[in-house]
């Protein structure tokens, strides 16, 4: 019976899922723990690390009483019957995998800590997204290094996307839990499946073996991001030949194998997640020699640079081939709309490829902050942070961003732009005033008649 449950790592993704978790199972107690102090410290306060519609709401009727946030590894995994690991596993930048595979340094400290401060079985899950045969490297560390107690090691991968993650928590299209298929593997998994049973229909709970399990969360993500390059490179021929990719994807949507979601067409996906894990599986791929099947995977992350590299190219060739000196302004810094995260958006590489063209950007985001966007550009390493604050502000106000702006580019797509005074914008910007929409959500007959020149990335 779980009494206790330990989360180490209150990220994205431990903080969203323990709140709910908590939520829905108020005779369990939850405990998150991180080691990054600001971060417990602002999962404390009234004002959350992330921005995600709807967790506030979760995270207060649930804080002090059944989910409790703090820096004590150590107590919270004496304390957890079972140990969820939401650690980062971000690609690796160095050594062997260097650029491709997952770095599992916080993964491994985890299994450390954890068969350290045991006192007694555990069940730990893996929720952070992890190369497939991870478990078996956990379980190593687990039963080499415990004093003696035993382990057993889930796989309950997440699906949730961030800006929606509440709604995809409250009700997931399914829930993943891969365990051993011996009789103490089937007990946790059956402790597990129990927690989620409190909310989760039980049709939409699937286990499998460990091993499926890790693999289906990669390629969950990789078969995602695949539809978006694979829209995207339609996109680039639509604009060559003058069909509109909003009217292919809804023509080729409509086919019931097919599917409408995820081909929505734009300036390339973001996110900490699919560039990660396609990277991880093209590692994996080439670990086990199947050469043809990394390529084959890599090409969607290539077809996503291209679409990045495609957008800001389309901006210096239709400024008369030159945007030094000139401003251009930034309708959103995070990757997706409706979160403050901006791990690899679209914006920032479409910033440095204009800036090494000499423009001046300003930025204007509703949620994302100046200093994350500055950390953002100095983690690419292409100039100094002297120079980064040459060419590169953020305001907190649309109509000061746009104005004397040569350009416009539209890089996230936050409702709140199509409500903009886009008349008063006009106005105030260098004629011919250029607008480049990146993510298919302006007007563009009405921005047109305002007297914008309009570039909508898939339309002819
Ligand atoms: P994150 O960077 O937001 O959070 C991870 C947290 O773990 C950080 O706060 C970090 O300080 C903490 N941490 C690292 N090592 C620790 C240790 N040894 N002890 C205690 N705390 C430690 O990452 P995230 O976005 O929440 O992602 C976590 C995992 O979930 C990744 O594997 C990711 O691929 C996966 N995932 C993410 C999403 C998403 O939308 N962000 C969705 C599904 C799966
Ligand atoms: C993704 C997966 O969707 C989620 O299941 C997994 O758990 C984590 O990774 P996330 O990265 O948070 O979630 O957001 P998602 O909605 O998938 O969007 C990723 C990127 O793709 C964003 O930049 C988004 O703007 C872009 N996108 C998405 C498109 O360009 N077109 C689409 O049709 C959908």
């Amino acid at each position: 019976m779980i009494k206790t449950i330990t989360c180490i790592g209150a990220g994205y993704v431990g903080g969203p899922t323990m709140a709910v978790m908590a939520l829905k199972n108020p005779g369990i107690k939850f405990h998150i723990v991180d080691i990054n102090q600001a971060r417990i410290d602002a999962w404390m306060s009234d004002d959350l690390p992330i921005y995600e519609p709807g967790l506030d709401e979760v995270v207060k009727q649930t804080r002090g009483k059944n989910l409790f946030f703090s820096t004590d590894v150590a107590g919270a995994i004496k304390e957890g019957n079972m140990i969820f690991i939401s650690v980062n596993t971000p690609t690796k930048k160095y050594g062997v995998g260097k650029g491709r595979a997952a770095d599992l340094k916080f993964v491994e400290l985890c299994a450390r800590q954890i068969a350290q401060f045991a006192e007694e079985d555990k069940i730990v899950v893996e929720k952070s997204t992890l190369p497939v045969r991870t478990a078996q490297s956990i379980k190593k560390i687990l039963s080499s290094t415990s004093n003696g107690h035993s382990f057993q090691v889930l796989s309950n991968p997440e699906f949730l996307a961030e800006g929606t993650a509440i709604d995809d928590l409250m009700k997931p299209d399914r829930v993943l839990i891969g365990g051993d298929q011996n009789e103490k593997g089937q007990k946790a998994i059956s402790e597990l499946v129990n927690v989620y049973s409190s909310w989760v229909p039980r049709e939409n709970i699937i286990t499998t073996n460990i091993w499926s399990s890790e693999l289906s969360k990669l390629t969950a993500n990789a078969f995602l991001a695949q539809r978006i390059s694979s829209v995207n490179a339609i996109s680039a021929l639509c604009e060559a030949t003058g069909a509109d990719v909003e009217e292919v994807a809804y023509a080729i949507g409509t086919d019931s194998r097919i599917g409408p979601k995820f081909l929505k067409s734009s300036v390339g996906f973001g996110g900490s997640c699919f560039q990660k894990d396609i990277l991880n599986l093209v590692y994996l791929c080439e670990f086990f020699g199947l050469h043809e099947v990394a390529r084959y995977w890599e090409q969607v992350v290539s077809m996503n640079d291209y679409q990045k590299t495609r957008f800001a190219s389309k901006i210096i060739t239709t400024l008369f081939n030159t945007v030094s000196g000139k401003k251009i302004a930034f309708l959103g810094w995070a990757f997706k709309k409706d979160t403050n995260d901006t791990r690899e958006s679209a914006a920032i590489y479409v910033a440095d490829q204009l800036m090494n063209d000499e423009a001046d950007i300003s930025v204007y985001d509703p949620q994302v902050e100046e200093a994350r966007m500055y950390k953002d550009m100095e983690e690419l390493e292409t100039r100094t942070m002297d120079r980064n604050k040459k060419q590169l502000s953020m305001t907190e106000d649309p109509y000061e961003a746009c104005k004397d702006a040569h350009a416009i580019a539209v890089l996230t797509e936050w409702d709140e732009f199509k409500d903009l005074d886009w008349q008063r914008i006009y106005a105030n910007m260098k004629k011919p005033a250029f607008l480049f929409d990146g993510r298919l959500i302006l007007d563009r007959k009405a921005l047109s008649d305002i007297g914008f020149e309009v570039y909508t990335i898939g339309k002819g």
